[in-house]
């Protein structure tokens, strides 16, 4: 996919432009730094999948990118976070109020993108997609420091944050490739399972993963007292000392007993859990591919479920 991903990035450098100062400097120094591109992926590997190969899918897939990118220059305010793509996030450089607004602004643009292909069903699945992912972040704000949330309530966040642009990144590859309706709704379900394995191991990542290779500071999650699947799964396991340690760690961001957690979100089994959850979710991702005919993007779109679930950055 190299060539389609030079011409993703070709319409990202165009469309970032602005006569604004501050909004090339922060939106140039977020979109350069990387990330892995996983939406944009979506949106060419279905559209190739079922035979579509008009320029349109190159607008589309940097359109869910600056969705993406909008929302972390938000979520990294919100979630105080100060590494983003091993760099400096751009409210640690710039300040939460540049991040805000630049942030305003690469989602408008995104917006002024969507509508560029006319296609009304690609303004709707990306209109409801957008206010999904504001009610997911709203929720799981009013969730932190609660240590009672119930797993079925931290599921619905993660649906709604992260998998929901996953879900419609897919659906519009099907979309743009006048996809049936049937065929429309599982490329959409698979992107759903595989949004929601990401979430899972990115959760899980926040206990076990390396801050160098994630480019993101690990125990961030714990800081900010997010009840997320494995400290919920580790007060379940646990014992009543173990559990009352990571209830009064959600309650108040106690990021110093980082290493006492780990050990058990560890010992008691809950990252293995967490992965063995995520997993279950990209065989459902997998299990929706069928309806494909077969090809190598087909295959690209099977080893992304594998990958998600092995990933450690
Ligand atoms: C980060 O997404 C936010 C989550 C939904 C976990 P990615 O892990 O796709 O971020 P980049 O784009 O690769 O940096
Ligand atoms: C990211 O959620 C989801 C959105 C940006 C909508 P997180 O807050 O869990 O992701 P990271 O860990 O900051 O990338
Ligand atoms: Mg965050
Ligand atoms: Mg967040």
């Amino acid at each position: 996919m190299a060539a389609d991903m030079r011409e993703v990035d070709g319409v990202i450098r165009e469309r970032l432009a602005s006569d604004v100062v501050m909004i090339n400097q922060i939106a140039h120094y977020i979109i350069s730094a990387g990330g892995k591109r996983i939406r944009p992926l979506l949106v060419l590997l279905f559209a190739n999948a079922l035979g579509f190969g008009g320029r349109e899918r190159f607008e589309l897939a940097a359109t869910v990118e600056f969705i993406h990118t909008a929302t972390l220059l938000h979520d990294d305010v919100v979630d105080e976070s100060a590494l983003r793509r091993g760099r400096q996030t751009a409210n640690a450089l710039f300040g939460n109020a540049a991040s805000v607004l630049v942030g305003d602004f690469v989602y408008s643009r995104a917006f002024q993108m969507m509508v560029s292909v006319n296609k009304m069903r690609v303004l709707e699945v990306l209109a409801d997609a957008t206010n999904v992912i504001a009610e997911g972040e709203v929720l799981q704000l009013m969730n932190m420091h609660d240590p009672d949330l119930s797993v079925d309530d931290y599921l619905r966040v993660i649906r709604y944050k992260t998998a929901k642009l996953f879900e419609a990144s897919a659906r519009i590859g099907a979309v743009l490739a006048d996809a049936d309706g049937e065929v429309e709704e599982s490329c959409a379900a698979y992107g759903r399972s595989l949004g929601t394995a990401f979430q899972l191991v990115d959760d899980l990542l926040d206990y076990e993963g390396a801050t160098e290779q994630l480019g993101k500071n690990v125990g961030d999650d714990l800081r900010e007292g997010k009840p997320t699947l494995p400290l919920l799964l580790a007060m379940e396991r646990g014992s009543a000392d173990e559990r009352n340690l990571i209830r009064h760690a959600i309650e108040h961001g106690e990021v110093a007993r980082l290493p006492d957690i780990v050990e058990i979100v560890r010992n008691t089994g809950a990252l293995a859990a967490t992965r063995e959850a995520a997993r279950a979710e990209a065989d459902k991702a997998a299990q929706a591919l069928q309806v494909l005919p077969p090809s190598t993007y087909r295959e690209a779109l099977l080893e992304l479920c594998f990958r998600s679930v092995e990933r450690s950055s």
